[in-house]
C-alpha cells in the first residue's frame, strides 16, 4: 500500500465529503433522506454472506478477540470516503461467525496518527494493570501511522500503541503513555499481533518490520523486549511485509508453530497475498522446518488474514478480501470490500512437509438452509446443475468427492454470456480461476486473468467445495490443501453452473446447498 498519493487523494475528497455531509445533515434535518451509512444490504455486488461495512472503506481485520460468547472483528476503516483514507478501527460483533451486526468506530485517529492494524487479547491475569475493580481488560495493540512525519521524510513515523477496553470492547480508552514500542528508524514498522506465550510466562510480539519479522517479549504489554528477527532470507520478498500472526498448532502428536506473513505486492499470482512459514518457536526465536514458500491462499483476494485471539485449541482465520493492485477501484458504490468466509486452520503432512490447510469454519452450516444431494454421477462433457442453484439465488456450496482426478472445470455463468471458469489442468498439475470473462474488470488492466495454484497433495482422490456469494468465489480443494479466492463482478448473478470434463469423471457424494443471506436474520 503506498501511502503517500493516497494521502493527497484524501485531502480533496475530504473537503468534499465535508459538503456532502453539510448537504445530508441540512436534507436530514427536514426528514427527507436517510444518513448515508443505512442500507438494506441490497446493493449491486453487495456480498449476501460476507462481512462488509455498511458504507465506506474498510481494508484488513484487525484486533480479532473472542470474549463470553462474543467474536469481536475490528477492521481497518474510513468512514468519510470509499477509497483509503485516515484510518479507523471499525467494530463488528457475531455470536455464531455468520451474522454481524456493525459498531461504533472504535478506534479514531489522534495527535499521534492515524490507527493501522493490529491485535486484541483478553489480559486475563491483568498483567497490564489497565484493570479496574476486578474486571480484566481487553487490550488492543496497534500501529500509529503519523502522516505528519512521513511526509517530513522521517523514517520513525509508524510506532505501536496500546488501548484497552473495561466494557467488553464496546467503548475504548487509549493508553495515556503511548507509544509503547518506539520505531528504531525503520520505515514500515507495523501490524503488531500479540500472544500469551506459556512457556515463557510472558506476551510475545509479532512485528512486520520491512522485509523480516521482529519478535519482542513483554511481561505487561507495555515494556517490550526484542528477542530475534526472522525471514531476511526466507520466503518471498517481492514486497513488504505485513500482518503477521504467530500460532501453535498441533501436528503428528507434537505442538508446531505456524507464522503467517502477508507480503505485497509479490505474491503468486499478482499483489497482494499472505505466505506462511511452520517450525518451532522457544518463546525467543522461530525457526522453520523447511525452506519452502508457502501460501494460504492461491488466489488473488485473500490479504492480511489473521486469527482469532482467546478461543482455545481453535485457529480461526478470516482475510480481507481484496488485492492492494485494484481494491480502491473495485466498482462499488457504497462501499468498498468484504471479508473472506471465516476459516478453520490445521496442519498436515504431505510428504513430509508440513501445510496448512483452511476449510469453512462449521457455524457455516448455521446458514444453510437447504441441501439437494446426489450419491454419484459420471461427467462426461459437460453436467449441468443449474435449475437447483438459480433457485438457490447464485448463493451457494457445492461438494463433491472423486476418486480419481482427470482435467475438469466449473463454469458459473449467467444469460448474459459471462462466465467464470475454475478448474484442475492435470498435465500442469495446477487448479485455477479464470476470471478474464466474469463480467466486469476495465477498472484494472490486470483484474481479469486467470490466476493458478500447484496442486500440494499427492492423494489420487480429491475433493472440492466451492462457496459462491454475489461478488466472491472460494475454492477448497483436497480437504482445504489449496484454497483460491477470487472476488468477481458479474453484471447479473452468476446463477448458472455446470461441472465438464472430456475425460470422464465420476464424482460422489454431490451435495449442493443454498446459503441465506445473513443481514435479515432475526437474532
Ligand atoms: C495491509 C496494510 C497494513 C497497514 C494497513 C493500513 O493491508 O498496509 O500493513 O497497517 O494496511 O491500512
Amino acid at each position: 500500500m503506498v501511502s503517500s498519493t493516497l494521502t493527497t487523494n484524501h485531502a480533496i475528497m475530504k473537503k468534499q465529503s465535508i459538503l456532502f455531509y453539510l448537504a445530508v445533515l441540512i436534507i436530514s434535518s427536514c426528514g427527507t433522506v436517510k444518513q448515508n451509512t443505512q442500507t438494506e444490504y441490497s446493493e449491486t455486488h453487495r456480498p449476501q454472506f460476507h462481512f462488509s461495512p455498511k458504507a465506506n472503506w474498510m481494508n484488513d481485520p484487525n484486533g480479532m478477540v473472542y470474549l463470553n460468547g462474543t467474536y469481536h472483528l475490528f477492521f481497518q476503516y474510513y468512514p468519510d470516503s470509499t477509497v483509503w483514507g485516515p484510518m479507523h478501527w471499525g467494530h463488528a460483533t457475531s455470536k455464531d461467525l455468520m451474522h454481524w451486526d456493525e459498531q461504533a468506530i472504535a478506534l479514531y485517529p489522534d495527535s499521534l496518527g492515524w490507527i493501522f492494524s493490529g491485535s486484541a487479547v483478553y489480559d486475563e491475569k491483568n498483567t497490564s494493570g489497565l484493570g479496574k475493580d476486578g474486571k480484566a481488560p481487553l487490550v488492543a495493540m496497534f500501529t500509529h501511522h503519523d502522516s505528519k512525519l512521513e511526509k517530513q521524510g522521517r523514517k520513525d513515523y509508524q510506532n505501536q500503541s496500546l488501548a484497552y477496553s473495561l466494557d467488553e470492547g464496546k467503548t475504548w480508552t487509549k493508553y495515556a503513555e503511548n507509544p509503547v514500542l518506539k520505531n528504531p528508524g525503520i520505515i514500515d514498522f507495523r501490524d503488531p499481533k500479540v500472544r500469551w506465550n506459556e512457556q515463557v510466562g510472558k506476551w510475545i510480539l509479532t512485528l512486520a518490520t520491512k522485509d523480516r519479522i521482529t519478535f519482542y517479549s513483554s511481561p505487561d504489554l507495555k515494556n517490550w523486549n526484542k528477542e530475534s528477527e526472522f525471514g531476511e532470507t526466507f520466503g518471498a520478498h517481492g514486497g513488504v511485509w505485513e500482518c503477521p500472526d504467530l500460532f501453535p498448532m498441533p501436528l503428528d502428536g507434537k505442538t508446531a508453530w505456524v507464522l503467517l506473513v502477508s507480503i505485497n505486492p509479490g505474491g503468486p499470482n499478482k499483489g497482494s497475498a499472505t505466505q506462511y512459514f511452520v517450525g518451532d518457536f522457544d518463546g525467543k526465536t522461530f525457526k522453520p522446518y523447511n525452506t519452502e514458500t508457502k501460501y494460504v491462499d492461491w488466489g488473488a483476494d485473500n490479504y492480511a488474514g489473521v486469527t482469532w485471539s482467546n478461543t482455545g485449541d481453535r485457529r480461526i482465520f478470516l482475510g480481507w478480501m481484496s488485492n492492494w493492485q485494484y481494491a480502491n477501484v473495485v466498482p462499488t458504490e457504497k462501499w468498498r470490500s468484504a471479508m473472506t468466509i471465516p476459516r478453520e486452520l490445521s496442519l498436515k503432512m504431505v510428504d513430509n512437509v508440513a501445510y496448512l490447510t483452511s476449510e469453512p469454519v462449521k457455524e457455516l452450516t448455521k446458514i444453510i438452509s437447504e441441501t439437494a444431494t446426489m450419491p454419484t454421477a459420471l461427467v462426461k462433457g459437460s453436467l449441468d446443475l443449474s435449475e437447483k442453484i438459480q433457485a438457490f439465488n447464485g448463493q451457494y456450496q457445492l461438494k463433491f468427492d472423486s476418486d480419481q482426478l482427470t482435467n475438469y472445470s466449473i463454469v458459473l455463468s449467467n444469460d448474459l454470456g459471462e462466465e467464470l471458469v475454475l478448474g484442475y489442468d492435470k498435465q500442469a498439475n495446477q487448479y485455477y480461476i479464470d476470471r478474464s470473462k466474469a463480467g466486469k474488470r476495465d477498472f484494472e488492466i490486470g483484474f481479469g486473468v486467470k490466476h493458478i495454484a500447484p496442486r500440494i497433495s499427492k492423494d489420487a482422490k480429491t475433493n472440492v467445495t466451492l462457496i459462491v456469494d454475489v461478488a466472491s468465489v472460494e475454492w477448497f480443494a483436497d480437504n482445504g490443501l489449496n484454497v483460491m479466492t477470487d472476488i468477481v463482478f458479474p453484471n447479473k448473478t452468476l446463477d448458472k453452473i455446470s461441472i465438464k470434463s472430456a475425460d470422464g469423471l465420476t464424482l460422489k457424494n454431490i451435495s449442493y446447498s443454498k446459503i441465506d443471506g445473513i443481514w435479515k436474520y432475526d437474532r
